[in-house]
């Protein structure tokens, strides 16, 4: 074999090595995008189904505050995590609704400002919600609280994820 012959092959042989981590690196980085583009049910099944919360004899026409642990996935790990729900009675319905305020996320108390009794208030800019959610005009909220999906089966509530609601 020529000395050309032999610069050519060791050329050739880099570029193909280049090429291989090339090709490996950008499929790392595309097929989680792929993943996600070919099913979009992939991304929302991220939180998993339905936990179970409380069971119905718990619950009063007063919102009562309850946490559950929730598995979320997404493109590398899995984790538990907390979450929070207002649940209340009225009459048949039964009413869960997020405590994440709709204006910028802070956490919102049920009945902790005197001022304003018998409504959810946040204390990060005075936000206000009525009991069934519904964002109080002239308050920075523009929207209602997210309201959980929800089943109950058996006397036990089970959650989802939390539904956005627009003012009505
Ligand atoms: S975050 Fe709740 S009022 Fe601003």
């Amino acid at each position: 074999m020529s000395e050309k012959e032999h610069k050519v092959s060791r050329r050739q042989f880099l570029s193909y090595s280049l090429m291989g981590v090339g090709g490996f690196m950008a499929a790392a980085m595309i097929s989680p995008m792929v993943r996600f583009a070919l099913d979009p049910a992939l991304e929302a099944a991220g939180e998993s189904d339905f936990v179970s919360v409380a069971t119905v004899d718990q619950l009063t026409e007063e919102p009562q505050r309850f946490t559950f642990q929730v598995t979320v996935e997404d493109a590398w790990y899995t984790s538990d995590q907390s979450r929070t729900a207002w649940i209340y009675r009225e009459g048949d319905n039964i009413i869960a609704l997020s405590p994440t305020c709709t204006h910028m996320g802070c956490v919102v108390n049920w009945d902790t400002n005197e001022e304003f009794p018998n409504q959810f208030f946040c204390p990060c800019h005075d936000g206000r919600f009525e009991k069934s959610g519904q964002n109080v005009p002239n308050t920075p909220p523009t929207r209602p609280l997210d309201v959980y999906d929800m089943e109950v089966r058996d006397g036990t509530i089970y959650l989802g994820r939390p539904i956005q609601r627009n003012s009505v």
